[in-house]
């Protein structure tokens, strides 16, 4: 009996939950496995009647499911940084789920972007560092409002912390059993202290790994690559800031927002899958939003979990949606509404 702990959030985040909600559901009738899913209401309207975030006794009663599903947090009304900070962030720091793991798999080369790329050309993973880094929150401000204020912003790199990130990311690479390629994206040349600490753990993890080729390329260069030859990638390791950057990127290439999903993955603990894109305010209500990144989510949470079949089931049926009835992949121009981009999942599930 798996415990989900359902958390729709803002926006368009509920709609595309619904959706999901929906697959697990005949996923579960289809593979006999039995789950209880339990809604929690954090995100900006809470914070808007209450004045609250996340509090230590959510995270506390958080910590007793098997995983969570995320719709989307952002709300209009609510000052930039708060929710981000004080759910997202919040979420995935007091959780430990220090892998953010996401797929850029392109599915209908129709969707693509870039001329002439195929399915086969785009098929990577980015293995992003979920706890530290920028996002750590460390610096601040000298002088502030004066005409010589200094705004500091440190990256914070522990040992442990690139360590488990890395080992995680040659694991993943050899079960993956694609290319067993790795390729660590960082910036070498300038971030001379982070980096470097990257770079020596980074090859001395590669040497217990000798099935896996490993590879270096900056962040600036693979953002190029990305666009020129995607097909080089098989997984790639990096940093917290620049996982945020170059995922961003991996969602346009696999054809938008509107199919990327995440797992922001603690190995040992409770793990939290999300649609990449936001809360998508202008959408909100409309019956357009592409639920497909929310159900890709929920497949990649039964293969957390250990019910890969069913995971497995769950993308195919997305792959058949995608290439074989949607327009586009983009809100409001599929040729369907939301809730029946839900049902054709279904069907062909
Ligand atoms: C993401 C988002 C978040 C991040 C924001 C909303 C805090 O952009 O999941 O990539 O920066 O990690
Ligand atoms: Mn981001």
């Amino acid at each position: 009996m798996y415990r989900i702990a359902v958390i729709p959030g803002d926006g368009t985040g509920p709609e595309v939950v619904r959706e999901g909600l929906k697959v697990l559901e005949s996923a579960s009738r289809k593979f006999n496995f039995k789950y209880e899913a339990k809604v929690f209401d954090f995100g900006g309207e809470r914070y808007l009647k209450t004045g609250k975030t996340l509090e230590d006794k959510d995270i506390e009663e958080l910590k007793s499911y098997s995983a969570i599903f995320l719709g989307a947090i952002g709300h209009p009304q609510v000052k930039p940084g708060i929710l981000e900070t004080g759910v997202l962030l919040k979420l995935r720091f007091s959780l430990d789920q220090y892998i953010n793991l996401r797929p850029v798999k392109l599915y209908n080369s129709a969707f693509c972007p870039l001329k002439d790329k195929k399915p086969e050309d785009i098929d990577f993973v980015v293995v992003r560092e979920n706890s530290e880094g920028l996002y750590k929150g460390m610096g601040e401000f000298q002088n502030k409002g004066t005409k010589d204020e200094v705004a500091t912003q440190i990256s914070y790199n522990t040992r442990k912390g690139v360590e488990r990130c890395i080992r995680y990311a040659f694991e993943y690479t050899r079960s993956r059993n694609k290319k067993k390629k790795l390729t660590l994206c960082g910036k070498t040349n300038v971030l001379t202290f982070a980096w470097d600490l990257w770079e020596r753990v980074f090859n001395e993890v590669a040497k217990e790994y000798t099935d896996i080729q490993t590879d270096y390329a900056h962040v600036d260069a693979t953002t190029m690559w990305f666009v020129k030859n995607p097909e080089w990638f098989d997984v790639i390791v990096t940093d917290n800031m620049f996982g945020d950057i170059i995922t961003d990127l991996g969602a346009m290439i696999q054809g938008g927002m509107g199919i990327a999903a995440g797992g922001n993955i603690n190995p040992g603990g409770v793990s939290m899958f999300e649609p990449i894109g936001g809360s998508a305010p202008k959408y909100t209500g409309k019956d357009v939003i592409n639920p497909l990144a929310a159900i890709c989510a929920v497949g990649m949470m039964l293969e957390n979990l250990g019910q890969t079949q069913a995971g497995k089931a769950v993308e195919d049926a997305v792959i058949k949606v995608a290439t074989k009835k949607l327009n586009s992949l983009a809100a409001g121009k599929m040729g369907y509404s939301t809730k029946q981009v839900g049902d054709l999942v279904e069907e062909y599930l």
